[in-house]
């Protein structure tokens, strides 16, 4: 079902006790808001269980920034979706550019991470995008085409009607400059129409498609404005309370 979402990626950022009391402020401020929109926080693995004690009082929900390709067993480090579900974990970010580009995740191990976290409940929250060179290169399209097709279109139409999209172009990921509004909203619009002849115009209008990189306040009511953006994916600005609930109420 397509929703309002505004997800922050804190990545490896803060301490244990500076993430409760991230957590702890956004309580406070979701309180004082009556909104539509999800809210969605994604802490590292250490503090997914406080996070998700935390939630059962509230109203957001929890991700996690990764998940195993594997099932269980030996994989020394790993951290399984079945795991993820045993802590009530809602989401799961799968593909983020920097998993790709320095861990190497490929197509194929991304596959797997969706068939994992579909085998558990886990929503993906799907990220694609080009690089600089790329968008330069006029490939940006047929880059995020390969990323669509090749992460998502093995799922079959019930499962796919589960995945949330995220297009975070490289390029706009924590360096400032975000994608324009006409940007973001023609990639959308395409992200939409793959979807549509795969799995048919009804789906493609019902799937949740994110924008992320460089997301802030002053930017996000732009943004979200636009037609065929469902919401952001949201990185440095999530680390601050007031400024992630701003974002989070920019969805009209
Ligand atoms: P950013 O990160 O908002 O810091 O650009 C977005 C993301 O990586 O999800």
């Amino acid at each position: 079902m397509r929703k309002k979402i505004v997800a922050g990626n804190w990545k490896m950022n803060l301490g244990f006790e500076e993430a409760e009391q991230l957590i702890e402020d956004l309580i406070d401020l979701l309180e004082n808001i009556n909104m539509d929109t999800e809210v969605v926080i994604c802490p590292p693995f250490p503090y997914l269980e406080m996070a998700s004690d935390y939630a059962q009082e509230s109203t957001f929900k929890v991700g996690a920034q990764n998940l195993s390709a594997f099932g269980s067993g030996a994989y020394t480090g790993e951290v399984s979706g079945a795991m993820l579900q045993s802590m009530d974990i809602t989401y799961c970010i799968i593909g983020h550019s920097e998993r790709r580009k320095y861990f190497e995740e490929n197509d194929k191990m991304l596959t797997a991470k969706v068939n994992q976290a579909m085998a558990n409940q886990i929503i993906p929250i799907f990220c694609v995008g080009e690089s600089l060179p790329e968008r330069e290169a006029e490939k940006h399209f047929q880059v995020v085409r390969r990323q669509v097709r090749h992460g998502l279109f093995h799922l079959d139409t019930h499962e796919f009607e589960k995945v949330i999209i995220a297009y975070e172009p490289v390029w706009a990921i924590g360096t400032g400059i975000n994608a324009t509004p006409q940007q973001a909203a023609e990639m959308h619009a395409y992200i939409r129409t793959l979807i549509a002849e795969r799995y048919g115009q009804e789906v493609a209008d019902n799937t949740t498609i994110l924008y992320g990189g460089s997301c802030t306040s002053k930017n996000a009511p732009e943004l979200f404005a636009q037609p065929g953006v469902d919401g952001g994916l949201v990185g440095g600005a999530s680390l601050k309370a007031a400024e992630f609930i701003e974002i989070c109420k920019s969805i009209k």
